[in-house]
């Protein structure tokens, strides 16, 4: 558990990032996708994705995605990794992309749609906590800097162990942390949207995803997100920024958080 979930209320998290994410005007764009994607992957794109991507990573070539695949892209935002999931589970599969905003789920159908996998993609309204689908219907959970957000992460990975079929495997990219974060962050609304204060410790990551009854628990592909990659993102505004420069010793400033890949199976 982070300090975090003693120091807010749940229902004051949930609604801090409600608020952040329904009232940003666009994503990181291109500053922020060329951080982890290649020029094949964006081209693949249509541009509203790429604009309004929020993610930390890119989880995608490391999914194993194939042909016929159920894949299920658990804070989907504007659509970016459920397209490109899509195109590689392809139309014998089906991609379905969750997201708590109906206003994230509408941007995500454009974008599909743009992108000609509207056949066998589909978005929908609600929360990684209770998830609308049935047990063990997908193959791959995948998702992208969403599950930091949950004020209730154990529930949160319980229901993606729940979803996934026996075998079936979940693939995604997220912050943790080595050292908790001032008190002041770790309250401040913007800071958790900015995924940033709600983010685990590595080891604690682990252990709640053994404790749902995942297995073969992996963590790699560590990259530090400092504060310059923070500011790429208009969750972060100038101030929020100058507030953590403040509060953070300086051999901080460049690994806030790091960003890593984290792989787990449901057992067969
Ligand atoms: C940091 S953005 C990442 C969006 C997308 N994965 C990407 O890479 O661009 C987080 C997304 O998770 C959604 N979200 C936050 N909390 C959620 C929850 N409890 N359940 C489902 N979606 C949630 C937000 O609405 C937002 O679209």
């Amino acid at each position: 558990m982070t300090m975090t979930e003693d120091l807010m209320y749940q229902d004051e998290i949930r609604q801090s990032v409600r608020q952040v994410y329904s009232t940003i005007p666009t994503g990181g764009g291109e500053a922020v996708t060329r951080r982890s994607y290649t020029d094949d992957e964006l081209a693949e794109l249509p541009a509203g994705a790429v604009a309004w991507a929020l993610g930390v990573g890119n989880p995608i070539p490391h999914a194993g995605l194939r042909p016929g695949e159920t894949v299920l892209d658990i804070g989907s935002g504007a659509g970016i990794d459920t397209i490109l999931a899509a195109r590689r589970v392809g139309p014998t599969g089906r991609a379905i992309g969750l997201d708590m905003l109906e206003e994230m789920c509408e941007r995500a159908r454009t974008h599909a749609q743009e992108a000609g996998v509207d056949g066998w993609t589909e978005f929908h309204r609600g929360e990684m906590e209770a998830i609308p689908l049935p047990e063990a219907s997908v193959d791959v959970v995948i998702s992208n800097g969403v599950i930091n957000l949950s004020a209730r992460k154990s529930r949160a990975l319980a229901e993606i162990f729940r979803v996934l079929r026996p075998g079936g495997r979940m693939c995604v990219v997220d912050l943790t942390v080595d050292e908790e974060l001032p008190p002041s962050l770790l309250t401040s609304p913007a800071a958790w949207a900015g995924c940033v204060s709600g983010a685990l410790a590595e080891r604690v990551f682990v252990t709640k995803l053994h404790n749902v009854g995942f297995t073969q628990v992996e963590v790699g592909h560590h990259t530090p997100f400092g504060l310059d990659a923070a500011a790429l993102y208009p969750l972060f505004s100038p101030e929020l920024i100058d507030q953590m420069r403040r509060l953070l010793p300086a051999d901080r400033h460049d690994r806030v958080a790091t960003s890593v890949l984290v792989t787990a199976t449901r057992p067969a």
